[in-house]
């Protein structure tokens, strides 16, 4: 292909093509035309497929092998909202990696080295950018919602890091992958299991899988009191009007976080904190700022699709995908983190 001699410097695109297939017929992926480049960076183009000729346009530095106008209601309805979500709270926190270290445990940061990593529902990219810090050959963040839009922003300098605007069931990648892991992803799906039956079929023979996802277990509170409104008002109103209603319980939260949670889990040894309500995951966000705390509160209130996930429907999506060594953890108490390996 006589372009791939102008792109040889930007590498960046040049060394994802080489993990997409067509997600159409599994065709070898091309790229077939550059319109605009940018500090050797394809932001403009086209990629087809060399089988059947489909079409992936590449628009803003991302590839899009879906779109929101495409998407079924539900899971558009979804995408939507946390694209915005994801545009707009689009600040880091050195926070991140701890937390993130807890989301996949016992996966540790050297795990990462040389692995070619997938993200199934990268957000703004944070753990993108983490992966491919800790070293991965490459790691390819996808998303659904525009959220691509701040994730690229936030790892177009990264060499080794990509994202790409695709849907979690329909990815356009082999079984290629050393790792791949989606955190707070699949239970906003509609139908969750499924997503995370296609997402651990892109990881290959003796791969690694981790998935974390809300717990069923000490959330009744939430299913029984919130999870009414999240679905007849917050996630139906705009996310601007939400921004702002949703101050005022991170308000609250903010306060009984730094002011009770905080002090009483640093005093005698947490005796007396452990009896809270809620208190490890209470005491686990503690730590976060205001804006932090802010988009958490926010997040759990904006999706139109939340699933609480209990230990035995979790355990299920394993045995189903038929994982080995599988290590599952009850994480803050309030949640379940999953680590296997892919037979
Ligand atoms: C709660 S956010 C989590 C983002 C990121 N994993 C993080 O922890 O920062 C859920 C993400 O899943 C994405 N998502 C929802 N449905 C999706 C789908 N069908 N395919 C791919 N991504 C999807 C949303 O757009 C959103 O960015
Ligand atoms: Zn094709």
């Amino acid at each position: 292909m006589h372009h791939s001699d102008r792109i040889a410097l930007s590498d960046m695109k040049q060394r994802l093509l080489k993990y997409l297939i067509c997600p159409q017929c599994t065709g070898e992926i091309r790229l077939s035309h550059i319109a605009r480049e940018e500090n050797g960076e394809i932001m403009e183009g086209k990629l087809i497929c060399a089988s059947c000729s489909h079409e992936v346009p590449i628009s803003r530095g991302i590839p899009r092998f879906a779109t929101l106008e495409h998407a079924g209601n539900e899971k558009a309805a979804t995408a939507r909202q946390f694209g915005w979500q994801w545009q707009h709270f689009t600040q880091g926190d050195e926070l991140y990696s701890d937390q993130f270290l807890g989301w996949i445990a016992p996966v540790r940061p050297e795990f990462f080295r040389d692995k070619v990593v997938l993200e199934g529902g990268c957000g703004k990219g944070r753990h993108t950018q983490l992966a491919a810090h800790w070293g991965a050959r490459d790691v390819i963040g996808v998303d659904l919602s525009d959220a691509v839009e701040t994730a690229f922003a936030a790892t177009r300098e990264i060499e080794n890091a990509h994202v790409i605007q695709a849907d979690i069931y329909n990815l356009p990648f082999a079984r290629i992958f050393d790792y791949a892991f989606s955190v707070g992803v699949l239970h906003h799906l509609p139908d969750p299991p499924a997503g995370f039956k296609s997402f651990a079929a892109k990881v290959k023979e003796g791969g690694h899988l981790s998935a974390w996802v809300y717990g069923a277990e000490n959330n009744e509170w939430i299913t029984r009191w919130i999870d009414p409104l999240r679905k007849g008002v917050t996630s139906r109103i705009t996310p601007r009007a939400l921004l702002q209603l949703s101050k005022l319980p991170a308000a609250l939260l903010y306060l009984t976080t730094k002011l009770i949670y905080r002090p009483l889990n640093r005093f005698a040894k947490g005796a007396i904190a452990q009896h809270l309500f809620y208190n490890d995951y209470l005491n686990a966000i503690a730590s976060f700022g205001w804006g932090e705390q802010h988009t958490i509160v926010f997040d759990h209130l904006v999706a139109p699709t939340s699933f609480y996930i209990s230990r035995e429907e979790f355990e299920e999506w394993w045995r189903q995908i038929g994982a080995r060594d599988v290590v599952i953890g009850w994480h803050n108490k309030n949640s379940w983190r999953g680590f296997a390996r892919v037979p």
